[in-house]
């Protein structure tokens, strides 16, 4: 019962998405391509609207981190050293009756509506023995297609900085502990792709690593390494912490984050996985997951993981990747800490999150159902509507358009004339525009202590205050920053 309830929901968000031009299938005139999406004139503004927030979180309010851009095609043994050629696969088993592909460890034998994140084979055939399936796509470089000129497209964006760890820190003055962030395409060639755009094959990703000192030199430094203390100081870098209080910071600051754009606590969860399921190399790895109506799934992991990757690299390409650090009068490799976040998984998660049906009385004071898209104002696609109360009042359409211009070069603006002012607002609602303006006729001056003022409306509890045209930038901007 509740599946079928959380199957409905999620029906109605992806026919919303495409309604309204969030999201759409890759290739849908060729019939779509399986784990490709495109975003669409809504989808595309609420994505950059994430990454700039993040990308500000990084680098503009912090001051220990640094951007990097970085190509998708790198040096191919850059996957052999970082383990991606070796191990990066998932076990695959076939139908051998309905030939269907399953990766073995989404399979389930026996379903039960408990377990929604499960796949089914519907013939329930018999199955083949699992099998390695290395999930990253291979190309080549130049015009010959042979085994010495095979390339992939990054699995993960998190090695390019690695590789480029020396010459940021070249020209960056950075000191470790010092990060370093990138966003960007990532692609892996999932067996499985499903719920949407929660697991695709093109996909981005928004990763920082955070370069800090090993233990031991922290320990030097600071006369002890600081053990976590739960309600201590996470916001305030100390020279004494060492990778399990960094970790802990990161946790700290990214939950804040996700907090400042609309994704309250109490929709994240926290796994911290157990020795047996992490990675080798790493020492610690919590994933923040969201309540999606599919299940309680990752949006992005934080891990621990030691000085592998520039270890790693050091040795395949015989390149120092030490450090010295003046202050602790030591030499070594860094220790990383790494918030790896998914921006489509992120951006799903913020659509569900918004999906919202209420009660509201229409023009006639009628109750309607209304869909509204509650985004926080900072990543809302559309940050204003504006509109002139009647179309056919050029003195009222062209105060709408002076208020219009007011407003465009600081925030995206929807300027709408056409229909009944209520349809207007419930267009607008949809699309989860945070505020409208409307031009009446007390704004021309018909009541004189009115004059020059608009109503702005508030799409979440759809009241409405009079505001003074020249008040609306600056209130605006406070909401939408
Ligand atoms: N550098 C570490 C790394 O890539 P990961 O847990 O494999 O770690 C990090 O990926 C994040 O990337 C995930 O938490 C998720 O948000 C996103 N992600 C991974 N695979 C994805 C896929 N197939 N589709 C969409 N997002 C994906």
């Amino acid at each position: 019962m509740a599946e079928a309830k959380s199957n409905e929901l999620m029906e109605r968000i992806v026919s919303l998405c495409k309604r309204r031009g969030f999201v759409f299938q890759s290739s849908e005139i060729y019939g779509g391509i399986n784990g490709f999406w495109d975003y669409g004139p809504l989808g595309a503004e609420l994505k950059r609207n994430v990454k700039d927030q993040w990308w500000r979180y990084m680098t503009q309010r912090r001051e220990d981190v640094a951007g990097l851009d970085a190509t998708i095609i790198m040096h191919p043994t850059i996957w052999k050293a970082s383990g991606h050629v070796d191990t990066f696969s998932d076990p695959m088993v076939d139908c051998k009756k309905c030939k269907s592909r399953f990766r073995a460890d989404q399979l389930d034998s026996t379903p039960c509506p408990m377990k929604p994140s499960k796949m089914v084979c519907e013939c329930d055939g018999e199955k083949t023995e699992a099998r390695a399936f290395n999930l990253m796509f291979k190309t080549y470089v130049g015009p010959v297609e042979s085994e010495d000129n095979v390339a992939y497209l990054r699995p993960e964006t998190a090695q390019a900085i690695f590789v480029q760890f020396k010459n940021v820190l070249d020209v960056s003055r950075q000191k470790v502990p010092f990060g370093i962030c990138q966003i960007g395409k990532a692609f892996r060639n999932e067996i499985n792709p499903r719920n949407f755009t929660f697991r695709s094959r093109e996909f981005e990703q928004m990763e920082v690593e955070f370069f800090i000192r090993p233990d031991e030199v922290a320990e030097k430094l600071g006369g002890k390494v600081a053990p976590f203390v739960e309600g201590m100081d996470l916001s305030t870098p100390q020279n004494d912490w060492g990778w399990e209080v960094w970790h802990r910071h990161w946790v700290a600051e990214r939950v804040k984050w996700y907090e400042s754009i609309g994704l309250s606590r109490n929709t994240l969860d926290f796994h911290w996985q157990k020795k047996e399921e992490l990675a080798h190399y790493a020492k610690a790895c919590v994933d923040i997951l969201y309540q999606f109506p599919f299940g309680t799934q990752e949006l992005e992991g934080i891990a621990a993981r030691g000085d592998f990757d520039l270890s790693q690299h050091q040795k395949f390409s015989g390149k120092s990747m030490e450090y010295f650090d003046e202050e602790a009068k030591a030499k070594y490799v860094p220790h990383v800490i790494e918030p790896s976040a998914g921006v489509d998984r992120l951006v799903l998660a913020l659509i569900c999150s918004a999906y919202t049906e209420d009660q509201v009385p229409d023009d006639k004071g009628k109750m309607e159902t209304r869909i509204v898209m509650r985004f926080h104002p900072r990543v809302a696609p559309i940050k204003v509507g504006v509109f002139p109360l009647l179309k056919n009042r050029p003195e009222l359409v062209q105060k709408a358009k002076e208020v219009r211009d007011l407003l465009r070069p600081h925030m995206s603006v929807f300027y709408d004339e056409s229909g009944a002012i209520g349809r207007r607002y419930r267009r607008q609602d949809e699309a989860g525009t945070p505020f409208g303006v409307t031009i009446d006729f007390d704004t021309l001056g018909e009541k004189p202590e009115a004059k020059d003022t608009v109503t702005l409306r508030d799409r979440d509890t759809c009241q409405q205050t009079r505001v003074h045209i020249s008040e609306l930038l600056p209130l605006l901007l406070e909401k939408v920053r």
